[in-house]
Order: C-alpha cells, then structure tokens, then sequence
C-alpha cells in the first residue's frame, strides 16, 4: 500500500469562535483530513462537542471528517456520528469489550473503522482486529488534551507494527505531540497520518504552520 503522508489539523487548539474560519484556512493550505476530537468527561478528564459539531463541520468543509471518539460508550453514537457526517470513525479499545461489534457497524454505517490504542495499552489485540479495520489511530500522549509532550516509547510499538498493518492495508496515524521539533523521530517508523492540534491552530498563522509540517513529509 502506499498512502500519501497527510498532516491532519484537529480542531481541539482552534479558535472555536472563529471555527469556520479556522477550517476554511487549513483546507486552503490543503489539508484533506480534519480531525475531531470527541471527548466526554468520563474516558477522558475533559469535554469537547459531540454529532451536532461534526454535522455543523460537515457543512463546512470537503475534507474527510474522522471522528476520535473519546468517550466510554462509544457504541451508543455510531449511527449519530455517521449522520452527521463522520467518514472514519475511530474507537478506543480501551472502551469497547465487545469491539468487533462496533466495528462492524461502523462498516455497515459505510464510514472507515478505525481503532486507537492509549500510549500504555499493548498493541497484542491489533491481530485479532486485522480483518476488521481500516486504520489503526496510535495515541503519542495520553488523550485529553492538546499541547502534551510526545510519548517516545510509543514510536517502538509503531515501527513493530508497521509492516503487519501496511500488508493489510491499514493505515497508521499518530496523535499527540506532532510537531516540528518531533516530526523528524516520527518518519520511518511508518507513520501514514500524523494529527496535530497545538502546531497548527496554536500558531498565529495555521496555513504557513499546516504547510511546513506537511512540506517535512514530502
Ligand atoms: C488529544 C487529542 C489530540 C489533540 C492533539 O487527546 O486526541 O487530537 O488535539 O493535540 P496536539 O497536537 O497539540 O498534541
Ligand atoms: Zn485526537
């Protein structure tokens, strides 16, 4: 397989009161993939937005929408998600006993399945998902917040996994801590997607911050 290295802005270090703004900005840059991060309080210390934000985003924008669903019941919302406009769906192993389920009604709803592993959890469950999903989502900080440090040990467990997701066409996204200081650690270990909030959205100028990470991946 060979994915194009995409940077992926998500909106969590936006200026929510200038949110169209901000997403018309980067995707004149041209970012094709926005990435939303769900948050309910419970999985995670901190709230964001849930279906009624990504549908008002997806009347906003062209980019594929995929949605980082933070939240200990993620299986109650696919359908909500998807509504609204969601194109990948990414879950939490961490939150779901019975993933197969969700996957495959993320699959039935027609968007992407993808599943995100928290720093400290093993990748061991990947084998038995193989079949099931189309992008792995590796966190690179503990969710919750933007603008952490990157977790370097978690460039391993990538590198260790990359050749078996790639034979299965699935892509690799990091998330957490991209920016241009640690983007140089992050290529090579096969990385497809890499999210970033804080280095875009935090900058004064989010499409000259968007286009200098993504120029570092060409
Ligand atoms: C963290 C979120 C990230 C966040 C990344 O819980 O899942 O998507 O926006 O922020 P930065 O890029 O600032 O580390
Ligand atoms: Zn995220």
């Amino acid at each position: 397989m060979n994915t194009d290295k995409l940077i992926c802005p998500s909106v969590l270090s936006a200026d929510f009161s200038r949110l169209a703004e901000e997403i018309r900005v980067v995707e004149a840059a041209g970012s094709k993939i926005l990435h939303l991060d769900v948050m309910d309080g419970h999985f995670v210390p901190n709230l964001t937005f849930g279906p009624i934000m990504v549908q008002a985003i997806r009347k906003l924008t062209n980019q594929t929408l995929e949605a980082h669903l933070m939240m200990t019941n993620p299986g109650d919302f696919l359908r909500q998600f998807r509504e609204a406009g969601a194109d990948t769906i990414l879950i939490h192993t961490e939150t779901c006993p019975h993933i197969h389920r969700e996957l495959t009604e993320i699959r039935d709803l027609g968007a992407k399945a993808g599943v995100v592993l928290n720093p400290g959890t093993p990748a061991d469950i990947l084998k038995t998902l193989l079949p099931h999903i189309d992008q792995v989502l590796f966190m690179s900080v503990n969710p919750g917040f933007g603008g952490q440090a990157l977790i370097p040990e978690v460039l391993e467990k990538i590198r260790t996994w990359a050749p078996t997701l790639h034979d299965h066409d699935i892509i690799i996204e990091i998330d957490g801590g991209v920016n241009l200081n640690t983007i140089d650690q992050i290529r090579g270990t096969g990385v497809d997607y890499y999210v970033a909030g804080s280095a875009i959205f935090g900058k004064d100028d989010a499409a000259e911050a968007f286009r200098t990470l993504q120029s570092q991946l060409s």
